[in-house]
């Protein structure tokens, strides 16, 4: 089985946990529109009561007008929120994310959120944490002086970019990845020096907030695994 064949697989396994009245949080990426399409369907054959918010601007246009959206000052708390990962490890249930670059707006639903259930595919699992950049969303003005402060620190990597442009993330800010040589040993120590640098907005470090993950695997078996 394909790993996005695995994608598709958690998200149609995991779309089951939702209940008529729901407010749901709804990630970014590849996996999370596998789920917002499984999502959809029972909407439409079930006739599901739930409202949602979506962590990114395309997640946003796959549900606007299938679903109703929340107000996005998120007054009310989200019972339960779906998400991808780009990397776990499931001994301490530690995530990066942010590949997608939807980062900041994934991390502000997801502590939000009451339950937050994350759906990988076999390839994201790494215990300890290696082999994804960490993305960082910093501010634009300054962001020179930023990554400046940021390599002061030890760590390289270098600006989004597609197509020649720096890429801008729905708040309009810059990514910045930094590419670990190595397992991330200590991934708390990372994010508290990196969140701590003027100029930095949010790391992809999601280390509190998983409750549950869903894994998919290449022989067509599934596993729910709860935080330790
Ligand atoms: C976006 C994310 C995504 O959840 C992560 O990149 C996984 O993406 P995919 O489901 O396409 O593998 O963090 O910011």
């Amino acid at each position: 089985m394909s790993y996005e064949k695995e994608k598709q697989l958690v998200a149609e396994e995991a779309v089951k946990l939702i209940k008529s009245g729901m407010i749901i949080g709804l990630g970014s990426g590849s996996t999370s529109a596998f789920f917002i399409k499984a999502l959809k369907e029972r909407i439409q054959n079930e006739s599901l009561n739930i409202s949602c918010v979506a962590t990114s601007l395309l997640s946003k246009e796959l549900v606007t007008g299938f679903i109703p959206l929340i107000e996005e000052s998120l007054r009310n708390e989200i019972d339960i929120t779906f998400d991808g990962a780009d990397l776990i490890d499931l001994k301490t249930f530690h995530l990066i994310k942010g590949g997608g670059g939807a980062l900041l707006r994934e991390k502000i639903v997801a502590a939000r959120s009451k339950q937050n259930i994350v759906l990988v595919d076999s390839s994201k699992l790494a215990s300890p944490l290696e082999g994804f950049p960490v993305a960082i969303e910093i501010v634009r003005f300054g962001y020179e002086s930023t990554v400046l402060r940021i390599n002061e620190l030890g760590y390289s990597g270098h600006v989004r970019h597609k197509d020649g442009k720096a890429v801008l993330s729905d708040n309009d800010n810059y990514i910045f990845d930094i590419v670990f040589n190595g397992p991330i040993k200590d991934p708390q120590k990372h994010h508290s020096r990196l969140k701590n640098l003027l100029g930095v907005i949010e790391t992809g470090f999601f280390l509190e907030t998983a409750t549950k993950v869903y894994i998919g695997y290449p022989d067509g078996k599934f596993e729910i695994k709860e935080r330790p």
